[in-house]
């Protein structure tokens, strides 16, 4: 007996550990959010979250009001619904609320990156690429990259007059991709192949080819973060990585020409903290899956909605026309590209209200931050609530926000001009319950980890419709055709994309 005594012990104390782990015990305690566990041992509520996140919140929301904990996939998540709370979570220190631990994790699942230990110092210092002065040459590379792209497909083609078919999200997302992978991660150079007209062929092809493989990696993304890939796919899904690393090795990006000041800085900066090049590479991936995954779609719903409502198209494009006009440039044929600059793009307020609608409607992203001490938090409405180190802290402003009925009336229509004021400047007062909402639309997240690229992301879209608005008759092939319904799988990770693309037409206006 005295034998079987510690065995016993042991095996009841790993079965109270399992338990433990598996969340059996927790229990709410004084002051915390209302608790919900969901009735399967750690997994909690993680299935119906993952099936429909906007329907599951909006019953936990209806059941435990505006803020609640529930358990998903082992983590304890609490949810906060309430907008005027959310600048408690932004706006707090990391020692209290960080992203990084996340992040971190998500990013060696998904990419095979291992963080550096100043990770977010890394980040910030370069940030600035993406701002002010960076934000200038950027734009001017991207520019030129478009209208070479867009007009170097069409002139494929024998009969440039006539129309050319294809998907929509096809279109959109291959063109933002190709235009944005080279001028974030540089040109092949003339030297290497002989001349410009080769170099630049071997860009178009090499960075469409890469667009498919990107589609391919982008598709099982969801998955791969939820760790739920088939055998079959997560061998797809290594296969793609490999892909991915080769091409953006160290040695592959240093060999380029125009390559941007973001990613030299990254890649320096990572050589001096001694980073092994293999994961330099990785880290590559993880900037081109940043840099790329929403653009693409929200460039397809920003064209869908404007060739759904033709009095947002009308509008816009007398918008674009006149800037190009106070600038004295014309398109026509055999004429030279356009120089669409900056200081052009910040003179569209009408194609901002477009885009700002767009993002509202069609960006769904989880704002998720892990609790780094046991803590206070204080609603706006002064209701306080004790919080744990360990669990996370969540915002969803899809809910909370974008379809509010008072802050954003008819949340689900589209309305061009909602960000528009009467004086035709931007619209930035929005109200609940009588009091002015700071965060009133959030498809770049907020506070201190706030998306870098979005000034980029921003130019990058309108430049995008900009030059198709110019150059292009487009319409749509079915003239009645509905709002395509959205993938649920991609609810959370930011732009959502259609279960289906939508096929279109355009053709050269001169
Ligand atoms: C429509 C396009 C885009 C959308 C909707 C978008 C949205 C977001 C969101 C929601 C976050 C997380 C913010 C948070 O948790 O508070 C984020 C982070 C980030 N985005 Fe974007 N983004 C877009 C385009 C871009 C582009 C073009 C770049 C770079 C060129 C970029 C670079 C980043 C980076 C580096 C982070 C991580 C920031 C950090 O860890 O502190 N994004 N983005």
């Amino acid at each position: 007996m005295s034998l079987w005594l510690p065995v016993l012990l042991a095996l009841f104390i790993s079965v109270l550990g399992g338990l433990h782990l598996l969340g059996v015990f927790r229990r709410r305690r004084p002051k915390e959010p209302p608790l919900d566990k969901g009735h399967i041992p750690w997994l909690g509520h993680a299935l119906d979250f993952k099936n429909n996140k906007v329907e599951f919140l909006q019953k936990m929301q209806r059941k435990h009001g505006d803020i609640f904990t529930v358990q998903i996939g082992g983590n304890c998540i609490t949810f906060v619904m309430d907008p005027f709370s959310f600048g408690s979570i932004l706006n707090v220190t990391r020692s209290k609320m960080d992203m990084n631990p996340i992040v971190k994790q998500l990013v060696a699942r998904a990419f095979g990156y291992h963080h550096l230990e100043n990770e977010h110092k890394v980040m910030e210092a370069t940030n600035k690429h993406l701002m002010g002065d960076g934000l200038v040459v950027l734009t001017q590379t991207m520019m030129k990259n478009l209208q070479n792209l867009m007009l170097h497909s069409i002139g494929t083609v024998k009969n440039q007059k006539e129309w050319q078919y294809d998907g929509l999200l096809h279109y959109s997302s291959n063109t933002v991709f190709q235009a944005g992978y080279l001028s974030l991660f540089g040109n092949e150079t003339v030297k290497s192949m002989g001349s410009k007209e080769k170099a630049e062929e071997f860009d178009w092809v090499h960075s469409e080819e890469l667009f498919n493989e990107f589609r391919k990696y982008d598709s099982l993304f969801p998955n791969l973060v939820y760790a739920m890939l088939s055998l079959k796919d997560k061998l797809e899904a290594e296969r793609l990585k490999r892909l991915f690393w080769n091409v953006l090795s160290f040695k592959k990006i240093m060999q380029k020409d125009n390559v941007s000041r973001w990613i030299i800085d990254h890649l320096q900066l990572r050589q001096e903290q001694g980073m092994a090049e293999y994961m330099q590479a990785r880290f590559m991936f993880v900037l081109l899956w940043g840099s790329q995954s929403n653009t693409g779609p929200a460039s397809f719903w920003l064209l869908f909605f404007l060739m759904k409502h033709p009095e947002a198209f009308k509008a816009v494009k007398e918008e674009v026309e006149k800037v190009l006009k106070e600038t004295n440039q014309e398109v026509k044929p055999g004429g030279p590209l356009i120089n669409l600059t900056r200081d052009m793009l910040m003179k569209t307020p009408i194609l901002d209200s477009t885009v700002e609608e767009t993002l509202r409607l069609m960006s769904a992203p989880g704002l998720i931050r892990a609790i780094m001490q046991d803590m206070d938090f204080k609603m706006a409405d002064g209701r306080e609530y004790a919080l744990r180190k360990g669990d996370r802290i969540g915002i969803f402003p899809y809910i909370s926000v974008h379809m509010d009925l008072e802050i954003h009336p008819e949340p689900h229509q589209f309305k061009y001009d909602r960000f528009l004021s009467p004086d035709g400047i931007r619209r930035t007062s929005f109200y609940k319950n009588g009091k002015k909402v700071k965060y009133f639309t959030m498809p770049w997240g907020g506070g201190i980890s706030m998306c870098p690229g979005r000034f980029l992301a921003t130019n990058e879209l309108k430049q995008f419709v900009f030059l198709m608005l110019v150059y292009f008759d487009i319409e749509l092939v079915n003239a009645e055709e509905e709002n395509p319904p959205i993938d649920q799988n991609r609810v959370g990770f930011g732009i959502v994309h259609p279960t289906r693309d939508i096929q279109f037409r355009y053709k050269l206006r001169f």
